[in-house]
C-alpha cells in the first residue's frame, strides 16, 4: 500500500481550549485582537487631510456602510429570511431594464439602499441596475452634492447557491449648478467619466463581509465585525502585484472572442511550453465583485471582453456601477482597469445603463492584452490560437 505523508490530528490531542470555547459561545476573546480602527475612526482622519470639508462626505459613506451592514445580515440569512428566490412580479416587476431576472434579494438590496442614503441631505440623485431612471430625492429630505451609483447585489444569480456576492457603489459630485438649483436629476447628470469619481468600494458577503473602499488615497479593505457592528480596517494600504499566473474569464464565450483576447488565453492556456514561459491557473465565480476582491489580494487579470455573442450589448458588464468603481479600486491599489483597447476610466459614458468590455488587474498583463488589441492583426499562421493544440479553436 503506498504510504501517505498527510498528518493527522491524534484524538487524545483535542483538549478543550479557550479559544475554541470562545468561538462555540460566539464570543470572540476580544483581550486577542489587534487594536483595529474603525471606519469611523479611518474616515474621520481622512477628513483632516481636507480642512474645510463639511462632513457630508463622511456621513454619505457611513450611510452606505450601513446599508451594506443590513444587506449582509440578510443575506447571511439565507433561506431562513425567506428572501431566496425570484422577486414576484406585482411587487414591481420581475425582470430589470437590463432585461435581466431579478431576485428578491436585488430589489430588498436597492431599496436598502435607497432607504439608507436618501434622507440626510447628501444626495442630489441616485442610479441604479435595478432602476429603469434616475432616483429622485423625496421632496421632504433636503438635497446635498452627490451622486449615488450602485449595483446593489452583484453576482446575484449565484445567492440561490451560497456562493460570494456583493454591492458595488461609486460616489459622483453633481455638478455646482445642478446641485446649487435642487432640480430634479437627469441621466446626463450621471455621465460623468471613471476618473471623476469621488469615492468607490464594494461590500463583498463571503465567508467574512468585507467593505472595500477608495476615497482616492489608495485602497483600505475593512471586515465586518459581527459582535460589534463596525468595519475594521484590517487591510490597509491593498497593493496588486504587477504580474500574475491566474486569469479569470468565462470560457463558454470562446467562439464568440476578438482575436487578441483569444491570443491572450491561448498564450496563457500555452502555459510553460508557450510564448509566456509559465503556467497560469483559471479562475470563474461569476460574480465580478468576488473576482475584483481576489485581484485585490493577490493579483491576476479578469476579463469579461467585448465580444460578438449579442450585436447589441458592446460587452457585458455595465460602465457607471461595476466597471468604475471597480476600475477605480483596481487602479488606486496600482494595477490597471481597461475596456482591452483604452484605459475603463477615460471612458465618456453615453448611457446609465451602458455596457462595455472590461479588462482589470495585474498590470503587466492588461498592459499586454492592450498591447495585443493595439497590433495590427497578424496573418492568421502566426497566431497560435490556430495551432493545432488550441483548446478554444473555433
Ligand atoms: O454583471 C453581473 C455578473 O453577475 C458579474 O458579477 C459576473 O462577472 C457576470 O455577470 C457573470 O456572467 P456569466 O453569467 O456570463 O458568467
Amino acid at each position: 500500500m503506498r504510504s501517505t505523508s498527510v498528518r493527522r490530528l491524534r484524538p487524545d490531542s483535542i483538549r478543550p481550549d479557550p479559544l475554541t470555547d470562545a468561538l462555540e459561545t460566539n464570543h470572540m476573546p476580544l483581550t486577542n485582537r489587534p487594536q483595529y480602527s474603525t471606519l469611523t475612526q479611518f474616515l474621520i482622519e481622512e477628513r483632516r487631510r481636507f480642512p474645510s470639508a463639511s462632513g457630508d462626505f463622511n456621513a454619505l459613506l457611513l450611510d452606505v456602510a450601513l446599508a451594506c451592514k443590513a444587506i449582509a445580515r440578510a443575506v447571511a440569512f439565507g433561506e431562513l429570511g425567506g428572501m431566496l428566490g425570484q422577486h414576484a412580479a406585482q411587487a414591481g416587476g420581475c425582470v430589470n431594464v437590463q432585461g435581466e431576472t431579478q431576485k428578491k434579494l436585488d430589489v430588498l438590496s436597492n431599496n436598502v439602499f435607497i432607504r439608507r442614503t436618501e434622507w440626510a441631505g447628501n444626495l442630489m440623485g441616485m442610479a441604479s441596475e435595478e432602476m429603469d431612471l434616475p432616483y429622485q430625492i423625496p421632496a421632504q429630505y433636503p438635497r446635498g452634492k452627490y451622486l449615488l451609483v450602485f449595483d446593489p447585489l452583484d453576482g446575484s444569480g449565484n445567492i440561490d447557491v451560497n456562493v460570494s456576492v456583493g454591492s458595488i457603489f461609486s460616489i459622483l459630485r453633481a455638478n455646482r449648478d445642478a446641485a446649487d438649483s435642487r432640480r430634479d436629476v437627469t441621466e446626463a447628470d450621471f455621465l460623468q467619466a471613471g476618473s471623476c469619481q469621488v469615492a468607490a468600494g464594494y461590500a463583498l458577503y463571503g465567508p467574512t463581509t468585507m467593505l472595500v473602499l477608495t476615497v482616492g488615497n489608495g485602497v483600505n479593505g475593512f471586515t465586518l465585525d459581527p459582535t460589534l457592528g463596525e468595519f475594521m480596517l484590517t487591510h490597509p494600504q491593498m497593493q496588486i502585484p504587477a504580474d500574475t499566473q491566474e486569469f479569470a474569464i468565462n470560457a463558454s464565450n470562446a467562439r464568440f472572442w476578438e482575436l487578441p483576447v483569444k491570443r491572450y488565453v491561448d498564450e496563457c492556456l500555452a502555459g510553460k511550453t508557450g510564448v509566456r514561459g509559465k503556467d497560469f491557473n483559471m479562475r470563474w465565480i461569476a460574480s465580478m465583485v468576488a473576482e475584483a476582491h481576489r485581484i485585490l489580494m493577490r493579483g491576476g487579470v479578469f476579463m469579461y471582453p467585448r465580444d460578438s455573442k449579442d450585436a447589441t450589448r458592446p460587452g457585458r458588464l455595465r460602465l457607471l456601477y461595476e466597471a468604475n468603481p471597480v476600475g477605480l479600486l483596481i487602479e488606486q491599489a496600482g494595477g490597471r482597469a481597461s475596456t482591452g483597447e483604452v484605459p475603463m476610466l477615460g471612458v465618456r459614458p453615453s448611457s446609465l445603463h451602458q455596457r462595455i468590455g472590461v479588462v482589470f488587474g495585474s498590470r503587466n498583463e492588461v498592459e499586454r492584452i492592450e498591447r495585443y488589441h493595439a497590433e495590427p492583426a497578424r496573418s492568421d499562421a502566426d497566431k497560435p490560437l490556430f495551432c493545432e493544440r488550441s483548446l478554444f479553436r473555433n
